[in-house]
């Protein structure tokens, strides 16, 4: 007999209960689809495991493992917490890691934030929360704090850009976020011409007494993969924010967000969203003062 109709139907059916229980968790939380194929299978939850892998010249490189197993579950039932144990120990089995298994892999799973019953069984399996996307309504202008004069970039302000970005990315590699990679300041030195050229992107740039003294990066609602995880549309998205450390809690950072809620307003944004990591002690309470709130949260497993 051939089982798999009958296990496709169960995975629909999870499916459906599964958006259903999120929706109550958090309606801002985009629904999930069907996964086309499913290599954990209970009654109340189905898991897959995605493997993806990138060479070092690869852009996506930048911004985590090299050898990703990106891990997708739909959990049902009034009492989740066992079955998602269960389907996360099972996908786990199935993964591979090779004798070298530190080396540049990570398994990673992003999870509502705030569904706390799979907190637990992630901490058991030996996952730890590593970024966070939080997301704000745009729907009051924000006070605008004196202080700093904000400003479109131009191009004479590339190469003091890719200084700063260079500095922020190594700040999260410190932090055990992101990776460090050959040529990285002028890989993202590219990135940033790029954005600077781009439509949909913006740079703008404070300063204070003539000097710049920080940036922030963004993009303007443009059906990019980053608004469909969100219920909230349409929907902009900060990439950067960086304050040379002398001017910090000076109201710059508060300035650059202001302005750049301002930019996003004006291309009819009603949502505003943002990934940061969750072991940069600055950025927790900077966003959540700005009225930014978690949404996902990824979780990350690396091998010793
Ligand atoms: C996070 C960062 C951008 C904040 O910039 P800033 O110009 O210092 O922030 P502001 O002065 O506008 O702070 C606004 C409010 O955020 C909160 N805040 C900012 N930094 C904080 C900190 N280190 N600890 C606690 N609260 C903080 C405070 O409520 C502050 O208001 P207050 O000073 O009146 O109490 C800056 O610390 C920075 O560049 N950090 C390194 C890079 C980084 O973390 N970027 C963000 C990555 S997502």
């Amino acid at each position: 007999m051939n089982e798999k109709p009958e296990l496709d139907r169960i995975a629909t059916r999870l499916t459906a209960d599964h958006n259903l229980r999120m929706r109550r968790i958090d309606p801002r939380i985009a629904p999930a689809p069907v996964m086309p194929e499913h290599h954990v299978q209970g009654t109340l939850a189905v898991g897959r495991i995605l493997e993806q892998r990138y060479d070092e010249s690869a852009y996506a490189s930048l911004w985590g493992a090299l050898r990703r197993y990106v891990l997708h579950i739909r959990v049902a039932g009034p009492d989740p917490s066992p079955a998602f144990d269960k389907v996360v120990g099972g996908l786990l089995d199935r993964i591979d890691a090779g004798p070298d298994r530190g080396a540049d892999q990570a398994v990673t799973l992003t999870w509502p934030s705030l569904d706390i019953a799979c907190v637990a069984p992630l901490v058991r399996h030996g996952f730890a929360p590593l970024t966070s996307l939080v997301v704000k309504e745009l729907h009051r202008p924000d006070d605008l704090p004196g202080g700093a004069i904000v400003r479109s970039a131009q191009r004479d302000d590339l190469e003091w850009l890719a200084d700063q970005a260079h500095r922020l990315h190594r700040f999260e590699n410190q932090l055990g976020v992101l990776p460090d990679r050959p040529a990285l300041r002028a890989r993202l030195h590219t990135e940033l011409a790029e954005a600077m050229a781009d439509e949909n992107c913006f740079i703008l740039v404070a300063s204070t007494d003539k000097a710049p003294v920080g940036f922030i990066q963004g993009q303007v609602p443009s059906g990019a993969w980053i608004e469909q995880q969100i219920t909230m549309a349409p929907a902009g998205y900060l990439s950067r924010l960086f304050i040379e450390p002398a001017a910090r809690r000076k109201s710059v950072g508060r300035s650059l967000v202001a302005a750049a809620h301002d930019i996003l307003r004006g291309h009819g944004a009603t949502a505003v969203m943002l990934h940061h990591s969750l072991h940069n002690p600055f950025a927790a309470p900077f966003w959540a003062e700005s009225g930014y709130r978690p949404t996902l949260t990824t979780w990350s497993k690396r091998f010793h």
